[in-house]
C-alpha cells in the first residue's frame, strides 16, 4: 500500500536530526572532560590557598589567600553555571533566546582550550532582542565554529564573536571571525558539504576532521529559518556569520512552535573574498 513506502525525504530528514544529535552528544562528551578538568583546577587553587592561610597567620597572606580563594571560587561557579545552562537548554522548542548570554556560557567552556592554544577571545556586542531559537542548538553551532576557528589558527590568534542587530530586518546576527589561515578558493564551495574535512584526524584534543561540523550548523541554522554565511580571506582569516530572526511576541514566534523540519531549501550563502 501506498502509505507504507517510505518517504526518502522524511528519512533523510530524520537522519540529519539523528546525526545533528550524536554530533552534539560528542561535542558534550569532550566539553564534560574539559569543565571536569576546569572545575578540579579552580578546586586545587581554593585547597592549597586555605592551606596557605591556615599556615601563615599574618594578615597580608591571609589577604592574599581570600584573594585567591575567592577568585578560583568564582570561576568554579562559572563553570558549573554553564553546565547547568547547558542542561536547561536541552529543550527541542523555539523559545525566546538571549544570545550574548548563550555565547557567555558557551565561551566559559572553551576558555581554557583557548587560552593552550594561544587565542584571544574578543566579544562585541551591540543590544540586541532575543532571537527565536532552540537554546542547545546555537550552542552547537557555536562550539562547532569556535573549534574550527581554533584550529584554523595552530600558532595563536585573535576569535572575534560578534553581535549586530539589524532591526529594519528583524535579524540578529552572531559572528565568528578568526585570523587564521582563510579557506583557499577551491575549498570554499565544499566546506558545507557532509564528510568534507581538510584535516588529517582528531587534534590532540580530540576535535576535528570528520567533516561533519559545518553540515550540521548549516542544518541547524536552516532549521532555525536564518542564514549561515562565511567570508574569507586566504592568509587573513574567516568569519562565519549566523543571522536569526528576533523573536516576536505575536505571528511568526508562538512560544510553543515545534522545531521545523530540516531539510528546508538551503539559504546557507558562500562568498569568496
Ligand atoms: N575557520 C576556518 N578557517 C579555515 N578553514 C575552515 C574553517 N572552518 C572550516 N574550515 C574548513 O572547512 C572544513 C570543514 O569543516 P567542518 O567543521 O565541517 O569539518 P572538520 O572541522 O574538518 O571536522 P569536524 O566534523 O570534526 O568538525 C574544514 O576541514 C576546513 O578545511
Ligand atoms: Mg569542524
Amino acid at each position: 500500500m501506498a502509505e507504507n513506502i517510505p518517504d526518502p525525504r522524511e528519512e533523510l530528514a530524520v537522519l540529519k536530526q539523528q546525526l545533528a544529535h550524536a554530533q552534539r552528544m560528542a561535542a558534550l562528551g569532550e566539553l564534560v572532560g574539559t569543565t571536569t578538568h576546569e572545575f578540579n583546577n579552580a578546586l586545587m587553587t581554593i585547597l592549597n590557598y586555605a592551606k596557605l592561610g591556615l599556615r601563615h597567620k599574618d594578615e597580608p597572606t591571609r589577604d592574599k589567600a581570600f584573594d585567591r580563594i575567592f577568585a578560583a571560587a568564582q570561576r568554579a561557579e562559572r563553570i558549573t553555571n554553564s553546565v547547568l545552562g547547558m542542561a536547561r537548554n536541552r529543550g527541542d522548542e523555539f523559545a525566546p533566546t538571549d544570545l550574548q548570554a548563550l555565547v557567555e556560557e558557551t565561551m566559559v567552556l572553551l576558555e581554557r582550550e583557548l587560552q593552550k592554544y594561544r587565542v584571544t577571545v574578543r566579544k562585541q556586542f551591540a543590544p540586541a532582542p532575543p532571537v527565536r531559537a532552540v537554546g542547545n542548538q546555537i550552542q552547537q553551532v557555536l562550539l562547532n565554529l569556535a573549534t574550527n576557528a581554533r584550529q584554523a589558527m595552530p600558532g595563536g590568534g585573535e576569535l572575534l564573536l560578534r553581535i549586530a542587530h539589524d532591526e529594519a530586518a528583524g535579524l540578529v546576527d552572531l559572528t565568528v571571525r578568526d585570523s587564521g589561515s582563510g579557506i583557499p578558493r577551491e575549498v570554499l564551495p565544499k566546506i558545507f558539504d557532509r564528510f568534507f574535512t581538510t584535516k588529517a584526524g582528531p587534534d590532540a584534543t580530540g576535535k576535528g576532521g570528520t567533516g561533519v561540523g559545518l553540515a550540521t550548523c548549516r542544518d541547524i541554522v536552516e532549521a532555525h529559518q536564518g542564514r549561515l554565511r562565511v567570508e574569507s580571506t586566504v592568509g587573513k582569516g574567516a568569519a562565519f556569520t549566523i543571522r536569526l530572526p528576533a523573536w516576536q511576541e505575536q505571528g511568526g514566534g508562538a512560544a510553543s512552535s515545534a522545531i521545523a523540519p530540516l531539510g528546508v531549501p538551503c539559504d546557507a550563502s558562500q562568498i569568496s573574498p
